[in-house]
């Protein structure tokens, strides 16, 4: 029973810590930062200065992601970018194998042999999607008890 109540405690402060994560990743998407540019996501960003239109998106150079250093764009790996949005994730794809796939937390899609069909299905309230062969929603203990996290880590699946 302690062990028990060990391992919850264990876990709420992992998923605690990890959704401090999630929103700092997410406030920073789209908004000006002290070197005068914003991350429109991983490695894209305008600027913010008043001479410039606002909505003028810019790449980074190959292997460069969007940050708050001075120099906007830094090597991928070197620091941590400003703005992961859900395209830059990686998700399951349908290969073939598997029947379904998570694609965001909280929603899964059905494989017609290698391609996604269109028909989204949201999990549970309070439930995230982790396809396995028992259970395609589980609690957010679970989803996250594994190294890898969340299956699929987007907000919301992507359309198109
Ligand atoms: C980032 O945003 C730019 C501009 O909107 C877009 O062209 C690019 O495909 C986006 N990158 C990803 C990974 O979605």
């Amino acid at each position: 029973m302690q062990y028990f109540k060990f391992l919850k405690t264990l876990c709420f402060i992992a998923v605690a810590s990890s959704m401090v994560v999630v929103v700092f990743g997410d406030i920073t998407c789209n908004v000006c930062q002290s070197n005068h540019a914003k991350c429109v996501n991983e490695t894209h960003f305008s600027l913010c200065l008043d001479g410039v239109p606002p909505d003028q998106v810019m790449p980074c150079p190959d292997d460069q992601i969007c940050t708050s250093t001075a120099k906007f764009c830094m090597p991928r790996g070197s620091v941590a970018p400003s703005c992961i949005s859900d395209a830059d994730v990686e998700c399951p794809s349908c290969d073939g194998s598997s029947l379904f796939v998570c694609t965001s937390r909280t929603t899964f899609q059905m494989c017609n042999g290698d391609t996604l069909s269109s028909q989204i299905t949201k999990c549970k309230d309070n439930t995230y999607c982790a396809i396995s062969q028992s259970n395609f929603c589980v609690d957010r203990c679970e989803a996250l008890s594994s190294a890898t996290g969340f299956q699929c880590d987007r907000e919301a699946p992507l359309t198109g």
